[in-house]
């Protein structure tokens, strides 16, 4: 193996967060380099990074690298330490470098789970992969025999995910009545089951949850199973989100990759509603694109692929800066690992009814102008937003 294999293998394991712990040592250079590192999983802000402690003798030093930027870490410190202690998930690497950089590995095989960090392990999903589960036996993400399908294991760590995250905002929801949810754009509703099951199948909660989507067939299909189940406050209804007016007030709005301004449509009603928490991944994002045209903006745009990007960073960023400018307290966390699915970002909403700080108003405004961009939240929300934003 040379460095660069090194480089990508690792690099591989990492991104697909299999690490346990680590110690790097033998710095080439003894007086610049610290004598020893450890490596950690930590999540920060709903974000997973590799924690770095640099050790040099009492003394230590942090340093959190994201995911995005560890291959270039891994680089880094192949090219400056020699020696690598590795325990990922199953199995411990000892890795030797040469003065001449050549790179011999020795492994062998643990019994370590993922570090609780990871949600790809069996015992960290919240739905017990192991367990038949009548619904996603139904829905076909499960076998008779309680296998998660190979091709819908991504979409079985993503329901399990999204709980997490529900999970984490029942202390926003009322307590004392049922609770009320929207699925907006709930397609083939494997969260919609999902959230229903674990809230009160699995927690007890009274839950009216209503998944709408606009395709018909696929929403009958899905009431068929839920009434098969006697899900009875579990209801599925066709439809359009920009339509649709709840006839009650609504407690928790999600969203899993509703398509392009769907998202932003489902914000809207959230919002016009007042509803405590919003839970929204959104997905392929095309109105901004269209819309950038700053001169300012031309080195990225004239790179179709950077645009792309950065119209979709920008449309989440508007989101959320949107959102609390209208009462919530907003953070866009990571929801899934990019591997898999780039359509990694989570909205996460909790409506406090504060009003918005002189400075998140300004920021606001000169980003929209500076963007020269009209987003279509911004314009969902004009009402709410007439005295803020004037
Ligand atoms: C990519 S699918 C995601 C489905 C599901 N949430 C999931 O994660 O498996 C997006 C869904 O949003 C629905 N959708 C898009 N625009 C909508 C709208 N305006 N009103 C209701 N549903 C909409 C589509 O019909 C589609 O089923």
């Amino acid at each position: 193996m040379d460095q660069q294999q090194l480089i990508d293998d690792l690099t591989k394991r990492l991104q697909a967060k299999e690490l346990i712990s680590g110690v790097i040592s033998q710095p080439r250079s003894k007086t610049e380099s610290a004598p020893k590192i450890k490596w950690k999983p930590v999540e920060l802000k709903g974000i997973y990074h590799i924690q770095m402690e640099y050790q040099y003798g009492q003394t230590m030093k942090h340093e959190n690298i994201t995911l995005t930027d560890i291959e270039h870490k891994v680089a880094t410190l192949t090219d400056e330490y020699r020696q690598f202690q590795l325990v990922f998930a199953g199995e411990s690497l000892h890795i030797q470098l040469t003065k001449k950089k050549k790179v011999s590995v020795s492994s062998s095989p643990n019994d370590q789970q993922s570090a609780s960090l990871s949600h790809n392990r069996k015992k960290n999903y919240v739905l017990d992969p192991d367990e038949v589960h009548p619904f996603l036996v139904r829905l076909g993400v499960q076998t008779k025999d309680g296998k998660i399908k190979s091709q819908k294991q991504d979409k079985f760590k993503q329901i399990n995910r999204f709980i997490e995250f529900a999970e984490d905002a029942l202390g926003y929801l009322p307590t004392d009545r049922p609770l009320k949810i929207i699925d907006f754009g709930s397609g083939k509703s494997y969260l919609t089951f999902a959230l229903y099951h674990y809230l009160h199948e699995m927690k007890g909660y009274e839950v009216q949850l209503t998944g709408l989507d606009l395709k018909k067939e696929v929403i009958e299909h899905c009431a068929e199973i839920a009434r098969d189940l006697n899900y009875t406050g579990l209801t599925f209804q066709v439809g359009d989100i920009s339509d649709y007016n709840a006839s009650q007030e609504i407690d928790m709005v999600v969203t899993l990759h509703a398509c392009d301004v769907a998202t932003d449509m489902a914000l809207g009603r959230a919002v016009k509603w007042g509803a405590k928490v919003i839970l929204s991944v959104p997905c392929c994002q095309h109105e901004l694109f269209t819309q950038l045209d700053s001169p300012a903006l031309n080195v990225m745009n004239k790179h179709g692929l950077i645009k792309e990007r950065f119209a979709s960073l920008a449309t989440d960023s508007i989101r959320a800066q949107l959102l609390d400018l209208v009462g919530y307290d907003t953070q866009l966390v990571e929801f899934v690992n990019l591997e898999n699915t780039p359509k990694n970002i989570l909205i996460r909403a909790y409506y406090t009814g504060k009003n918005p700080d002189a400075q998140t108003v300004e920021e606001t405004k000169a980003f929209l102008q500076f963007l020269n961009a009209k987003p279509f939240l911004a314009n969902e929300l004009k009402e709410e937003l007439k005295e803020v934003l004037s």
